[in-house]
């Protein structure tokens, strides 16, 4: 069986400066180091899912004529292939990693390079859609990836490919509508801590029945929610409740794309075809591994 991944997302520039400080506002502040890398959480799972051995492929919108995100990329063995080539000035983020107690802060601007198109994802993936076990959506550009949504489930209905799997990583509450197909059409949900806090739930338990009770939709769907240092939790179809906690708390360094970490780990561990609580102890694993070293190279 073809184990191929399509990772579909975000891809921008990071540059990360490294304090270690008690206070971050209003002051000045020495950096220890600074960091250029590529990141977009779409872009940090198929990282990770790459150096755990994965044949994954990232489909993101990329600048024309910018050798800087070709090397970056290639710096992490990612192809271009499945990339849309687009006029405009690439997304960056400055952020700030605190090592005195692993935040992160990101400041973001998307710039003007457009967003994956619908119609763009269904031309270039018309023939080799079929070749992936896994595709796994950043949930944004909501319009779009409903539609892309919907494009692979007709795919799966017409050429009897219930196999193939599908996730989305809903890491902030979307700040424009976003319709109940996106969840229902989705096998797999992935929710952060702070979706489910800006939700109003208090915790991951809490926010994986009122999902599962307020969305008809999410019957046959798992739902999967990382808690920062406890560990994690997951929903299964038939709504059984499986969670991972950690014993010993680890020291976290650098929290930036922990989530994301998490997701490849996870992705890694189902397309396995392992059972939740292993998927979420691989999951946690793989997060804790990243929260501990900077950046997230090495974490095979
Ligand atoms: C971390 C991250 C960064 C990126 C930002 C974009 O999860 O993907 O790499 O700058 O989030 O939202």
């Amino acid at each position: 069986m073809n184990n191929k991944i399509l990772c579909v997302g975000f891809c921008t520039i990071d540059v990360i400066n490294y304090v270690n400080e008690e206070k971050l506002e209003d002051c000045k502040i020495d950096i220890i180091d600074e960091r250029k890398c590529i990141g977009g959480n779409a872009t940090n799972t198929a990282n990770v899912l790459k150096q755990l051995g994965v044949d994954v492929d990232l489909c993101a919108v990329l600048a024309n004529n910018d050798p800087e995100i070709e090397e970056l990329l290639a710096g992490i063995k990612l192809k271009t292939d499945t990339c849309f080539y687009r006029h405009g000035t690439f997304p960056f983020s400055t952020i700030v990693v605190n090592e005195a107690n692993g935040t992160r802060t990101i400041f973001h601007h998307s710039r003007n390079l457009p967003e994956i198109q619908a119609k763009d994802f269904e031309t270039k993936f018309a023939e080799t859609l079929g070749n992936y076990s896994w595709v796994h959506l950043e949930g944004r550009n909501y319009k779009n990836v409903e539609k892309i949504i919907k494009f692979i489930d007709n795919f799966k209905k017409a050429n009897n490919r219930g196999d193939i799997t599908v996730s989305i990583q809903f890491e902030f509450t979307p700040t424009t509508p976003c319709s109940e197909d996106l969840f229902k059409l989705a096998n797999i949900l992935f929710i952060s801590k702070e979706f489910v806090i800006a939700k109003g739930w208090e915790t991951a338990i809490e926010a994986l029945n009122e999902m599962k009770e307020r969305f008809e939709g999410l019957k046959n769907t798992t739902i999967i929610c990382a808690w920062g240092k406890e560990g994690a939790y997951g929903i299964e179809p038939n709504s059984k409740k499986i969670e991972w906690t950690i014993g010993s708390p680890v020291k976290a360094v650098d929290t930036l794309g922990a989530g994301d970490c998490f997701i490849a780990g996870i992705i890694w561990a189902m397309n396995q075809k392992l059972n939740l609580l292993k998927c979420l102890q691989i999951g946690v694993f793989v997060e804790s591994g990243k929260c501990e070293q900077i950046g997230v190279s090495n974490l095979n």
